[in-house]
């Protein structure tokens, strides 16, 4: 949901301006500025709402740069389908209990981790990155099929110490569409909107 609003309706607009342009005429330029005026208070808009958005908060503070950096683990020991599934899903407790069924330092962060293990309780995670419901995206196709590297979506997500709160890399339809045509892939509407 955070990534839809900065697709202002501009091309309708301009359309509009460029029959108005056509008929010539002080009143059709006026037509012109009001509607060029209108499209930039879209795009304006769509932007302060884009920057104004509050960032998720997780229920734990995590730290990739630790655990991938530091400690050398694979995305994929953690987001365990991100390679051979169309979801790559976010770890739970069974994935953390491996090295987290009891605490190993004083962190606040540690302490809390550990109670969710040792209760069974789920840790609530808020998923950052969805395309909507019309659109269809499958990770395999994407990294072990096309060989696309993760941070070509995500950004360094690698490298963050604290959870981002909202994408590094804004998955628009453009965005999708863009890389596309590069790839020599297709874009018929249907394949991603099915
Ligand atoms: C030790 C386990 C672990 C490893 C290793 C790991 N992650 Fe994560 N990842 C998480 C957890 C937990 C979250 C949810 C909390 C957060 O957003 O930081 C997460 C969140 C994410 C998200 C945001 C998902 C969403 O939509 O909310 C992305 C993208 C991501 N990781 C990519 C990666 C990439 C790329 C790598 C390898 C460079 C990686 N992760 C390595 C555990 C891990
Ligand atoms: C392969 C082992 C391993 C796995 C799996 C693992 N961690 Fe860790 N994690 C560590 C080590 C080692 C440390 C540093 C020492 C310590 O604090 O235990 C650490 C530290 C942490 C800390 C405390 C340090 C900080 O940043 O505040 C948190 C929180 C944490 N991990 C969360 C997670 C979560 C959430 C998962 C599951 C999604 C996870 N870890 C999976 C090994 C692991
Ligand atoms: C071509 C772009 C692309 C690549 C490459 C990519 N992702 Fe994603 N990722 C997405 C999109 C789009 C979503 C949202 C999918 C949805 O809502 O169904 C997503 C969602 C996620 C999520 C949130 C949980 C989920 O499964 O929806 C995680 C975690 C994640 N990706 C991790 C990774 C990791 C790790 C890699 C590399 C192994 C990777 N992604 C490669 C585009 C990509
Ligand atoms: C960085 C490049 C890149 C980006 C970004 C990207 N794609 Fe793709 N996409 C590809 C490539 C390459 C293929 C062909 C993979 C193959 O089969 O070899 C592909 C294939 C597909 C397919 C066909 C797979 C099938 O199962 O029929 C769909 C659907 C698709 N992408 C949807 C999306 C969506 C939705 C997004 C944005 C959220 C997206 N893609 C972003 C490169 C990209
Ligand atoms: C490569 C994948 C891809 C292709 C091809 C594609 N779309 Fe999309 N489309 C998306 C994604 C991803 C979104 C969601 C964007 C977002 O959430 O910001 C989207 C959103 C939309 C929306 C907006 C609905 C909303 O959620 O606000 C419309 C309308 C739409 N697409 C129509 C089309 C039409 C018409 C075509 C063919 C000309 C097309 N799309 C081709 C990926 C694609």
């Amino acid at each position: 949901m955070t990534n839809r609003d900065a697709s202002p309706p501009a091309p309708p607009a301009t359309r509009r301006a460029g029959v108005a342009l056509r008929s010539s005429g002080a009143a059709a330029k006026g037509v012109l500025v009001a509607a060029a005026l209108v499209a930039l208070a879209l795009v304006l808009g769509g932007a302060v709402l884009w920057a104004a958005r509050r960032p998720l908060e997780q229920p734990i503070a995590f730290n990739h740069a630790l655990h991938v950096g530091q400690l050398e683990m694979d995305c994929t020991d953690c987001h365990l389908y991100a390679v051979n599934g169309v979801r790559a899903t976010i770890p739970n407790i069974e994935v953390c209990a491996d090295c987290h069924d009891e605490a190993a330092s004083e962190s606040a962060e540690e302490t809390r981790l550990v109670e969710y293990v040792a209760s069974g309780e789920r840790v609530p995670w808020r998923k950052i990155y969805r395309v909507p419901e019309h659109v269809y995206f499958s990770h395999r196709r994407h990294t072990q099929l096309g060989g696309i590297e993760c941070e070509t979506c995500h950004g360094a997500v690698g490298e963050q110490v604290e959870p981002v709160g909202r994408p590094l890399v804004r998955l628009s339809m453009e965005h999708c569409m863009r890389c596309h045509q590069d790839s020599g892939v297709s874009n018929d509407c249907l394949l991603c909107h099915r």
